[in-house]
């Protein structure tokens, strides 16, 4: 069953829930003080709700983008429309390479499709497949990531940002993995970086962990450096939002740094996703678009200024960790590893 029409093993409501007509998500803003869910009738609505991070992480933000363009299609089944609704998508958020590939994809659909309920049909057809395929290859990186982790004698994982169901349907990608192995391996611990300014790690990764009944400490991102070499953890496992042909790869902010500790204390970095979040038409992670989001997201801290209220402000959403820190990659295809242009080539042939 595909990601969206579950509900999260952690057993809260699905991120996302395709009807047929609409889509429902489970609010990530309000997480973890209240499990509420939106609806989401046209693609305009689901380009605020990425924009907002109410629907975040970017495998779910291609699943979502592709619905939006479904429901699009199924209310004005022309192409003209269709690429307008397709623009206003493709620019709620720069950074995440699935929202792009989504989009392109049910737009090819359906262009080939002609228009009238033949191009709404395969709208609708390639945003179901977008999901499914989503949903197979998050099985594929649990397992695969697993594997990788236990062959690495890992236990003891320092996490970033949020990669569960939340980010990426069930089971998620580097939260999948984790808790693939921690099925395996009852002495799994997971240190959560807190992640500002949004908390991804404190608001979503901990209650995901939770649930899932894995053990777990949260941690100030500043103390991730000094425990990395204190010998708190055995490898650093994160997601990934957009990764170069040579493997340099934009993740959530703070994940450069976590890669320089890891590699000065010669631990592990492993970057777990789809092959949907490569993009190989980006040679090097220079070329990637840093997505900068709103000051206000700085100058406060769960809603409470902490800064005076016109502090000079630099939010860049993302940063780029350079492939020659990266140990591994794991993806549905496979495990890259070593990691350089050609270990992902032959990933994506
Ligand atoms: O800004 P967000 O919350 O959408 O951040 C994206 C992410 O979820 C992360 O960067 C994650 O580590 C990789 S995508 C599962």
């Amino acid at each position: 069953m595909a990601a969206t029409g579950a509900p999260t093993r952690a057993g809260a409501p699905a991120p996302l829930r395709w009807d047929g007509e609409r889509l429902h998500a489970l609010d990530q803003t309000a997480l973890p003080w209240e499990e509420r869910v939106i609806e989401l009738a046209d693609g305009a609505a689901v380009a605020g709700a990425l924009r907002r991070l109410a629907v975040r992480g970017a495998p779910l933000i291609g699943v979502a983008a592709g619905y939006g363009l479904a429901m699009d299609a199924a209310r004005e089944p022309t192409l003209a429309a269709l690429d307008r609704a397709a623009a206003v998508l493709r620019s709620a958020r720069p950074t995440a390479a699935n929202l792009g590939w989504a989009v392109d994809r049910v737009v090819g659909a359906a262009r080939g499709a002609g228009a009238g309920p033949r191009l709404a049909a395969a709208a609708r057809a390639e945003a179901e497949a977008i999901d499914a395929e989503n949903a197979a290859a998050g099985a594929a990186q649990a397992r695969l990531g697993a594997d990788l982790l236990a062959e690495l004698g890992v236990r003891r994982i320092l996490t970033h940002c949020n990669t569960g169901a939340l980010a990426c349907g069930e089971p998620g990608s580097a939260l999948g993995a984790i808790a693939a192995l921690a099925q395996r391996e009852a002495a799994v611990h997971v240190l959560v970086c807190e992640t500002r300014p949004l908390l991804q790690g404190a608001r979503l990764t901990t209650w995901e962990l939770r649930r899932l009944g894995i053990a777990h400490d949260l941690v100030v991102d500043a103390a991730a450096a000094g425990l990395v070499r204190a010998g708190a953890v055995d490898a650093v496992v994160v997601g990934f939002d957009r990764m170069a042909a040579n493997g340099d790869t934009a993740n959530k902010v703070g994940t450069y740094g976590h890669a320089l500790a890891a590699q000065a204390a010669g631990v592990p970095f492993v970057f777990v996703g789809p092959t949907s979040s490569i993009d190989p038409a980006i040679a090097t992670g220079d070329d990637v678009e840093i997505e900068e989001r709103d000051a206000e997201e700085v100058r406060r801290a769960g809603g409470e200024l902490v800064a005076p209220a016109d502090t000079p402000v630099r939010n860049p959403a993302f940063d780029v960790t350079p492939a020659a820190l990266v140990t591994a990659v794991v993806t549905e295809r496979g495990v890259a590893r070593p990691v350089d242009a050609g270990t992902l080539a032959a990933l994506l042939r």
